[in-house]
């Protein structure tokens, strides 16, 4: 009797390293009432989030995850009073800017996806060193969604594909799905298996809108910077105890 129920008790409730989430998408939401809360410039939580983001890299690094991409900047925060866009951007440069040593030993390689070009050029060209110099890494992909807009990353890739069509290099009727893929920020990355948003929202807000078709999502009514290792375990948890048909049965 104690023995069957101290099985069952385990079953589904760790962690299945051999089952793990190859790629989690993040959306960090939730810096801004944070702050509020306390009374802080709505920037304070952006600071706080950015270092609850290193803890969860970690977390996700030692794990043995193989991507984490994290929603920084969506094409429609350029909305935001300029202040708080700028707060923002810097705080990204002294990520950046601190990343060789703060990752130093991780192992772990940056990417970015989405627009970059409407960015600082000193901030672009901090993200191009900071990508170059940790390409040779072979553990945690890294990735963060700068300027990045589902739909902007689709009218993209539309694009290419009409130049293409018209530069005669590509016919109509061999355009598929894979075609389509390969045209976007994420061409060389899996599809997002499990997709976190925090502060209680439940919507895409324009984030990998391809690529999510199938993608489990999770909620949690936490604000970012509160959110824990633990909290992201208990998301893997319920990931793995999930059943994905992808329209079978
Ligand atoms: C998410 O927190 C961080 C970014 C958009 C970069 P918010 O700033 O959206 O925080 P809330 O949603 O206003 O609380
Ligand atoms: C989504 O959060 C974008 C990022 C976290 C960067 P928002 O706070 O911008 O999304 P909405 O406006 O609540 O949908
Ligand atoms: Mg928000």
């Amino acid at each position: 009797m104690f023995l069957f129920g101290r099985k069952s008790k385990r079953k589904g409730k760790e962690i299945d390293k051999n089952r793990l989430p190859v790629h989690i998408a993040i959306i960090p939401d939730g810096n801004g009432r944070w702050a509020t809360r306390r009374g802080m410039p709505r920037s304070a939580g952006h600071r706080e989030g950015a270092n609850n983001l290193k803890n969860i890299v970690k977390y996700c690094n030692n794990l043995g995850v193989t991507y984490v991409t994290f929603y920084a900047f969506s094409t429609e925060n350029w909305s935001r009073p300029k202040e708080e866009v700028d707060a923002l951007m810097s705080l990204l440069l002294e990520f950046l800017k601190n990343a060789d040593k703060e990752l130093e030993g991780s192992n772990i390689r940056i990417k970015v996806i989405g627009d970059i070009s409407r960015l600082s050029k000193e901030l672009q060209t901090e993200i191009k060193r900071v990508v170059e110099s940790t390409k040779v890494n072979t553990g945690l992909n890294l990735v963060f969604a700068l300027n990045y807009g589902g739909r902007d990353e689709i009218v993209n890739a539309v694009r290419r594909i009409a130049q293409d069509v018209q530069g005669g290099r590509l016919r109509p009727e061999d355009i598929d799905e894979e075609t389509f893929s390969r045209r976007l920020y994420t061409s060389e990355m899996p599809d997002p298996e499990l997709l976190i948003r925090t502060s209680g929202e439940k919507r895409s807000s324009n984030f990998l809108l391809w690529q999510s078709a199938y993608t489990e999502f999770w909620y949690t009514d936490k604000l970012w910077p509160d959110f824990t290792e633990k909290d992201m375990e208990e998301a893997i948890i319920d990931f793995q105890n999930r059943n994905r048909r992808f329209g079978g049965i």
